[in-house]
């Protein structure tokens, strides 16, 4: 078991040893979850604070529903309907939420280094649950959770990711996730979206889709992440499907084991095609499922948690 943090901001700081006590305690709490009473008490007594200043479906409902599985008290906390519309600041935010003895805040926010702010000003642990275009920890955990229960491994993995990486914060600390795990990471698409600095990282870089798809064990699709985008990419959505969006044809060049994976949210017809989206080859939904018992394990390890042997006795 190697893990003593406080926080988890990100997956570049973690050692590949971290990474490994995170999914194997997920594997732990996973089990947990199909059984007849899917609670545990580990988190009795505790405040957690999902504080979300940017949209979210699948990272905030997962963290409040693992929090509630932990039996922690959770309140959600909508920046729409809260004063930060009247000019409080993130600061006094924070600090009224610490007057209240929160012990964890989970936080997504449009500004890359927003969570890390956080974990400075208070004395809570502090989750990041996406921060701009910098990090999505727990996403790239949960991606490497799946393709280790879908492939039996991730050592030796060819991954392809295939979409916007410039703006995305999955594909960030996906890479950082992998590449310590042993995966040989290919990104691919536009070459505005895809530049050639990414290979610094570790990863190979290509704009041609076939090339990047061909050998792939699994395929990671981004959406475009119109709202970061400061500028036209590309010509329009339409020529992004042709020449780079994930359809039927182009499946069948690709490994018949290769499994297709997405963060969400999907935007069917431009980067997946509907009917892959819920072929048997998508293992989309599975990323859902699996990401709830990651974040059960991750706030039980900032909370102290001793790892999967403290779960399965
Ligand atoms: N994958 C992901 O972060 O989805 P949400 O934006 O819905 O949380």
């Amino acid at each position: 078991m190697s893990w003593n943090r406080k926080h988890l901001l990100d997956i570049e700081s973690l050692t590949d040893e971290e990474i490994t006590t995170v999914l194997d305690t997920a594997r732990a709490f996973k089990a947990v979850g199909e059984r007849a009473i899917k609670k545990v008490p580990a988190l009795r007594g505790k405040t957690v604070v999902n504080l979300f200043i940017e949209p979210s479906t699948r990272t905030r409902i997962s963290f409040e529903l693992a929090a509630l599985r932990l039996t922690a008290d959770v309140i959600n906390f909508t920046a729409e309907a809260s004063s930060l519309k009247k000019g409080e600041t993130l600061k006094d935010t924070a600090r009224n939420l610490e007057a209240l003895n929160t012990d964890m805040v989970i936080m997504r926010h449009s500004a890359a280094g927003a969570p890390h702010f956080l974990a400075r000003v208070l004395n809570a642990s502090v989750v990041n649950a996406g921060d701009g275009a910098h990090e999505h920890p727990t996403q790239a955990l949960l991606d490497a959770f799946t393709i280790r229960e879908k492939k039996g491994r991730i050592a030796g993995l060819n991954v392809t990711i295939l979409g916007d990486i410039l703006y995305s914060r999955v594909a960030r600390s996906n890479i950082w996730c992998l590449t310590k795990l042993g995966a040989r990471v290919t990104l691919a698409g536009p070459s505005t979206l895809v530049p050639r600095v990414f290979e610094q990282l570790g990863c190979r870089v290509t704009h041609r889709i076939d090339e990047a798809i061909a050998d792939a064990d699994v395929i990671n699709l981004l959406r475009i992440q119109h709202e970061r985008q400061r500028r036209t990419m590309f010509p329009g959505t339409g020529e992004y499907a042709s020449l780079f969006g994930l359809n039927k044809q182009r499946l069948e060049h690709t490994r018949p084991d290769a499994i297709i994976m997405h963060p969400g949210p999907i935007n069917r017809g431009v980067e997946i095609d509907s009917d892959i989206a819920d072929s048997g080859r998508s293992v989309i939904l599975d990323q859902v499922t699996n990401g709830l018992a990651v974040r059960m394990a991750v706030l039980f390890l900032i909370n102290g948690g001793q790892g999967p042997q403290e779960i399965t006795g």
